[in-house]
């Protein structure tokens, strides 16, 4: 009995909706593994809602008062994830002016969350190892072993299997680190959920945003219910989202839901968790971190405009707004075999929680308004994605590291993208 009060507090702690017995199963274990000091591996399609997980297990365990640092292997340039791991001394390599502490160091005695653990580089994975193993490491450039007091939680949305079967991940370290596997399920999995999630992502829109309330009619319901929802709970907020916004205080019929689920039809196949996928979700997810930084700005203008006591042209926006779905759609479905991935995730040097990036692409919203100006000219994805990134070059005088920061990418992200657009020149 107690444990079902346990996860209901860690439900409403950290604003997690749903009641399907997977998904509290999940909590459940993770509340139950939490105060003994093993590693866990959290595993589950994008979206799907991992990260409240390492937050859980750290709060409810003995380590609760001291730190928790949230890492993003797959953010992290490969030549710089040791350091940031172990930390250097001062002449390890150029640029190494002062001696460093890693995370291992500065969370001694914590929590450290592994997120995208399936990226980290071989070389590190070496070390990562040897600290589980022995709780010793190396600073890069030291040869004096250290000692560290740290449990691992890891993340991952990929198949662990398939990484070991192609030699990009140690088997050894795998069943280190998965000592308790916690399986968060995927949205189509979770029944009723789905029903509650759009209600709560329904009522938070309008709440936020003073839009009257948008009804869905059964139909519309039951199409929500039956799609396979690739993108899960990430996915199911940005269509809600954009239905709220661009729907606003109608009732919704299936039909027109349908313009907001890309391949409604495909409803409930399944979604392989494999080296594809991993591409396949990030350029997704790139797609809604654009959509919903244009929604966040469309509000705005919104409010600017009806600060400006101006309401026929918020009128006539609005006829032009309610285009905008038809328009953003197909882009979503790019090409996602030719695209190539797009690391969306930030590590934050400074805050103890990997962060999204939704919040900073203020120069795509601009683009977004150029389209709805100009309807004749609609642009694509990479379109968007390069002139995004030109503008933020531009912005920066070249100078990449700022940009990425700018553009809430990584550097690396950024460097190939860089190439693929042939923008060397911008340096
Ligand atoms: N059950 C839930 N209730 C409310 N919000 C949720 C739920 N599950 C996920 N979310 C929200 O959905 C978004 C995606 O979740 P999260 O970032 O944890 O995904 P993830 O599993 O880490 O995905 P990825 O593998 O792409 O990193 C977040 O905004 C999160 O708050
Ligand atoms: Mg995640």
């Amino acid at each position: 009995m107690a444990i079902e009060q346990d996860i209901q507090r860690a439900k409403m702690r950290h604003g997690i909706i749903g009641d399907s017995p997977a998904l509290l199963e999940a909590i459940g274990r993770a509340l139950r593994v939490a105060p003994i000091d093993l590693s866990v591996l959290i595993v589950g399609e994008s979206g799907s809602g991992k990260e409240f997980f390492p937050k859980i297990i750290h709060e409810n365990s003995p380590r609760k008062h001291r730190k928790y640092i949230a890492v993003n292997c797959g953010a992290i340039p490969e030549g710089t994830i040791d350091s940031e791991l172990f930390g250097h001394v001062k002449g390890a390599f150029t640029g190494a002016t002062a001696d460093h502490k890693g995370y291992f160091e500065e969370a001694d005695g914590g929590t450290i969350f592994l997120d995208e653990v399936a990226e980290m580089p071989l070389s590190t994975q070496a070390r990562l190892l040897r600290v589980l193993e022995s709780g010793e490491y190396i600073k890069v450039g030291s040869s004096n072993v250290q000692k560290t007091n740290i449990r691992i939680v890891a993340a991952t949305n990929k198949n662990m299997l398939d990484a070991i079967r192609n030699g990009k991940f140690r088997e050894d370290l795998y069943y280190r680190l998965s000592t308790v596997h916690i399986e968060v399920p995927p949205l189509r999995e979770r029944g009723h959920d789905i029903m509650l999630l759009t209600r709560k992502f329904l009522h938070d829109f309008s709440d936020n945003n003073h839009t009257p309330p948008t009804e869905l009619t059964t139909d519309a319901k039951q199409m929500l219910s039956g799609y396979r929802w690739p993108g899960n709970v990430r996915q199911l907020k940005s269509v809600v989202e954009q239905v709220a916004l661009f729907e606003a205080g109608k009732t919704v019929y299936r039909t027109c839901l349908a313009k907001y689920l890309p391949e409604a039809g495909a409803s409930n196949m399944p979604v392989p968790m494999g080296e594809n996928n991993f591409d396949y979700n990030k350029d997704r997810e790139l797609l809604f971190a654009m959509i919903f930084k244009l929604q966040l700005d469309i509000e705005n203008m919104k409010k600017q405009l009806a600060g400006d006591g101006n309401n026929a042209r918020i009128n006539i926006n609005q006829n032009d707004l309610k285009r905008e779905p038809r328009k953003l759609i197909p882009a979503y479905e790019v090409d996602h075999a030719a695209a190539s991935p797009t690391i969306v995730r930030t590590h934050d040097y400074d805050n103890t929680e990997a962060r999204h990036t939704t919040q900073d692409l203020g120069h795509v919203a601009e683009v977004g308004y150029a389209a709805v100006d100009d309807p004749a000219h609609i642009k694509t994805l990479e379109e968007t994605e390069r002139e995004t990134i030109v503008t933020a070059l531009d912005r920066n005088d070249g100078r990449r590291k700022a940009t990425a920061e700018e553009l809430g990418i990584s550097e690396r992200t950024l460097y190939r993208k860089i190439k693929q657009y042939g923008l060397e020149r911008h340096n």
